[in-house]
């Protein structure tokens, strides 16, 4: 961790928590501890108070569908207006990830529909192959599963390295032998919390006119994600893991794959096609024929959850003043201590081991551990109970790796001893060392109870 990365001290923190509602809920006289951050985050005053304001003020459709006054409100709330000094929430968006033009942002209602948007629109050529990290999501195996199913594409992927990190040279090896139209990869992990090296990944994919998507759903909302620098051809991720609202999510994709004629059938091969049409998309139709909107609206069909938009701008603001460096920061710190903490505890051979590097500052604020016990199943349950504290167990939608690592089967085993499981704790900025320490001493009561340690 850099020296001159900002910290957020102990005041902010305290002040931070203030704008959490839900953290100032008590059960049993305690308050909650909540590590699953990876699954959705917790939502502060300020976006609970935009999404009422939608509600209580402005409650119309958006778009320019209507021309009175809530209507208005609504569309400049979204798409900005320069003239009362409003910046609307897709410029917001643009600006976060420094995309070149707000045509670029394309509202989705999260990461999984974002991904099938250029799952479903892609303009694949039989014999194509679409190649992925060994440890992806659910959300971005699925719908290539789908295709490959339907003879469009042929599936690959690149195994990590003996050290769980991502394998270049593999990669090369891939590029160079195998006839690959689209990367698409977990940016970071959400098993491991493990970031791929995703410029080098995009520079080499480039150099064989291969293009890249980047399932960004665990980075974006922990660090600084540039597209321009990053030259990255499309990019999905979640508003609600980033303290907005439920369903609400962002494809970015760059604005020459995203089509300008009227018709698809006009469009370049590169261009991918909206696969979800209606009103809002079209700029007019006949018995016989529509003409498309440009982007991003032929991408947006149907009345939107204009709320949840409104509010992600909301969220991303709030992000952006406390400042991604300091949120980072916080996060690897208190992953930092975490790690040692149950590393001296319990070490890293036998019944407990850490998924993914060893390094806590490569793995984010996510520390996924595997318990190889008699009975090691419902620990998360007995934290919840015991002391309030929200940790993730399972498989975490990544069946696919685990059980090629475990076994077909591996978490309904027939014998107790035989049992495994991995539980996940997963960090953000308005979480504390307190916080840390009450799960390290409640997991050691549960490990002595069960006689583990
Ligand atoms: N992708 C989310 C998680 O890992 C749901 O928890």
């Amino acid at each position: 961790m850099s020296a001159t990365v900002p910290m957020i001290s102990k005041a902010m923190l305290d002040s931070i928590r203030e704008d959490f509602p839900a953290l100032k809920k008590k059960r049993n006289g305690l308050p909650p501890i909540y590590l699953d951050n990876a699954c959705t985050t917790l939502v502060p005053k300020q976006v609970i108070d935009a999404i009422n304001e939608y509600y209580t003020t402005y409650p119309a459709c958006g778009e320019g569908r209507s021309r009175y006054w809530f209507a208005e409100d609504v569309t400049c709330r979204i798409e900005g207006d320069s003239g009362k000094g409003i910046k609307g929430s897709r410029q917001i968006i643009r600006e976060f990830i420094n995309a070149r033009s707000e045509k670029e942002i394309i509202f989705t209602s999260n990461t999984t529909h974002a991904i099938n948007i250029v799952a479903l629109g892609f303009r694949f050529k039989p014999g194509d192959v679409v190649l992925l990290t060994d440890k992806e999501h659910n959300s971005n195996l699925v719908p290539w599963l789908r295709l490959q199913g339907k003879g469009l594409i042929k599936l690959d992927h690149v195994d990590s390295t003996q050290d769980d990190i991502f394998d270049l040279e593999n990669l090369k090896y891939k590029l160079a032998n195998r006839k690959v139209r689209l990367v698409s990869m977990a940016y970071s992990s959400n098993l491991t919390g493990y970031t791929i090296p995703a410029k080098d990944i995009i520079k080499i994919a480039h150099d064989y006119g291969i293009k890249v998507l980047l399932d960004g759903a665990q980075t974006v909302p922990h660090k600084t994600v540039d597209v321009q620098d990053l030259d990255v051809d499309f990019l999905a991720f979640s508003i609600h893991k980033m303290c907005g609202p439920k369903g609400v999510g962002i494809l970015y994709g760059k604005r020459e794959f995203l089509g300008q004629k009227l018709h698809e059938s006009d469009e370049t091969p590169d261009v991918i096609e909206p696969t979800i049409l209606g009103g809002g998309t079209v700029t007019e139709t006949t018995y016989d024929s529509y003409s498309l909107l440009n982007p991003p609206e032929r991408f947006e069909a149907g009345i939107q959850d204009y709320p949840g938009q409104i509010a992600a701008g909301s969220a991303i603001e709030y992000l952006q003043r406390i400042g991604m460096n300091r949120i980072n920061s916080q996060e690897n710190q208190l992953n930092h201590f975490l790690t040692e903490q149950l590393l001296n505890r319990y070490g890293e051979t036998g019944w407990f081991k850490i998924l993914g590097p060893h390094d806590s500052s490569q793995r984010g604020g996510i520390l996924t551990f595997e318990i190889k016990r008699p009975n090691a199943l419902g620990i998360a349950e007995e934290l919840s109970k015991k002391s309030n504290v929200m940790i993730r167990d399972g498989a975490f939608c990544v069946h696919s790796f685990l059980n090629k690592k475990f076994g077909q089967g591996w978490m309904r085993p027939g014998l107790p001893q035989e049992h495994r499981m991995l539980y996940r704790v997963s960090l953000y900025f308005y979480n504390t060392m307190d916080e840390c320490q009450i799960f390290l001493e409640t997991l050691n009561e549960i490990f002595e109870e069960r006689s583990y340690v």
